[in-house]
């Protein structure tokens, strides 16, 4: 198989880094990629909003499988474009169409999809400009703490989580009169807060069957012990202790199942990843929402726990064909640590040297935002290198870890110290 796989995060270096390894993999091509996906396979310098350029990719290079990254192409409808040529739609495509994609593209659509098909969520109402007033006294009527989320895809940064009323709505006030988050806040939801600890849930659908992939913790905040502004994601942990057979039982049964048989009932074709983002509330999970591809940085722990040729399923996913097929997860542990340029999730500088990077690594180093700049790797995002530690136990994976980030450095290099710790015996989240 010639595979395209689109993105440039360390995402997809994980998924790059994975799909390498199968048997059925003869080239691979990532667009665009960056420093770390070149070592695994041939960056084309198109970026996932250029549906035009990508098709020309897939002709060239005679592509067989395509598997998209991240979300905004899809929302964008990236699918729909290739079905509707005659030759592209012979292709085979990982990643849902516009419709699947828009349970990521609007959190007022999926909370009522959620709704519909009996998913526990939280309470919302969505208010638009034009209700602001009604918005603004709905609000006294709520608990605190309130949350506030843009509609649309605002890059993981659409939440505002309140402990006050006047300062709710403020924001309220802020996001759909001032677009705080741009077109993305022309609705808010006001939502009931859901108390508990967080977890990622992954599955690969045909729309019809489903894997189960390794579930993730993911650390948002910035600054250790959750700490400061929310990330896109500052480390991850999988498996997650919390996660046992019963917790993981409930979220198929009440969780993805009844997705999977409400996109059926609503006929929208599914073909890709599902990202469940669930609340564990006192043993009952919750979903928070959907994503409609991996998370970043859980993939980059998820990915090295699978065992099973993860080609093999992604064509499976593509054909419709994921009914009989079984995945075999390593019961080891993995512990991934992101660093990051200085001032992220504000303003950073970029083009720093990385160094280090030659050394032996107990660990596997996933690019996140890096680039080649006269042969030398230097950063190029606020995330920058995500560092995937494994172990038989959460100690040696994090010890792991630790050890591979204190080798690589450049200046203003910050990553949290903290990853995992809440999980460790005695954790917080034991
Ligand atoms: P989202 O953009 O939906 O991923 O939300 C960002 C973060 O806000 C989530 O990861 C949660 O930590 C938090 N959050 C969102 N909705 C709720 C809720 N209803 N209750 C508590 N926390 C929430
Ligand atoms: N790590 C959270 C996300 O990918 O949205």
């Amino acid at each position: 198989m010639n595979i395209l796989l689109i993105g440039s995060g360390g995402r997809e270096h994980a998924l790059a880094w994975k799909i390498k390894q199968s048997k059925l993999t003869n080239k691979l091509y990532i667009a665009p990629g960056n420093a770390g996906t070149s070592l695994v396979g041939e960056n084309l310098p198109v970026k996932s909003d250029d549906f035009h350029g990508l098709a020309k990719i897939c002709n060239a290079k005679n592509i067989d499988l395509i598997v998209v990254g991240p979300e905004v192409p899809l929302v964008n409808g990236i699918r729909d474009f290739f079905e509707q040529d005659q030759v592209l739609k012979k292709i085979l495509f990982v990643g849902p169409g516009e419709k699947g994609a828009e349970l990521e593209g609007s959190k007022d659509y999926s909370k009522q999809f959620m709704l519909r098909h009996g998913v526990p969520t939280a309470n919302a109402k969505t208010f638009s400009a034009a209700r602001l007033e009604e918005g603004l006294h709905y609000l006294t009527t709520c608990q605190l703490p309130i949350v506030l989320k843009a509609d649309g895809l605002a890059a993981g940064k659409g939440v505002i989580i309140s402990n006050n009323l006047e300062e709710a709505q403020t924001s309220l006030r802020d996001m759909l009169v001032n677009r705080l988050f741009g077109e993305a806040s022309a609705q808010v939801l006001v939502e009931e807060f859901l108390e508990g600890i967080e977890l990622s849930v992954f599955v690969l659908t045909d729309g019809t069957d489903y894997v189960l992939l390794p579930e993730a913790k993911d650390y948002k905040r910035v600054g250790d012990k959750d700490t400061g502004p929310n990330t896109g994601g500052m480390g991850a942990v999988s498996p997650v202790i919390f996660a046992d057979r019963l917790f993981m039982k409930k979220v198929e049964e009440k969780i993805i199942q009844p997705t999977i048989t409400g996109l059926n009932k609503e006929k929208i074709p599914y073909r890709g990843f599902i990202f469940f983002g669930i609340m564990n509330v006192s043993g009952e999970p919750h979903l928070i929402e959907y994503n409609a591809r991996m998370g970043d940085p859980e993939t980059e722990a998820v990915m090295t726990r699978i065992q099973s040729d993860f080609v093999e399923l992604l064509i499976a996913c593509a054909k419709g064909e994921l009914k009989h097929k079984k995945i075999v997860i390593d019961s080891d542990y993995a512990v991934t640590v992101m660093m990051v340029s200085g001032g992220y999730p504000g303003d950073y500088e970029k083009g720093k040297i990385i160094a280090g990077l030659e050394l032996p690594s107990p660990a596997l180093v996933f690019h996140a935002g890096t680039t080649l700049v006269n042969n030398k790797i230097v950063t190029d995002g606020g995330r920058v290198l995500a560092v995937t530690g494994r172990g038989q136990s959460l100690q040696e994976a994090k010890k792991n870890a630790y050890q591979s980030v204190s080798g690589i450095s450049w200046t203003g290099v910050y990553f949290r110290k903290d990853i995992g710790v809440d999980l460790l015996p005695g954790g917080k989240h034991e």
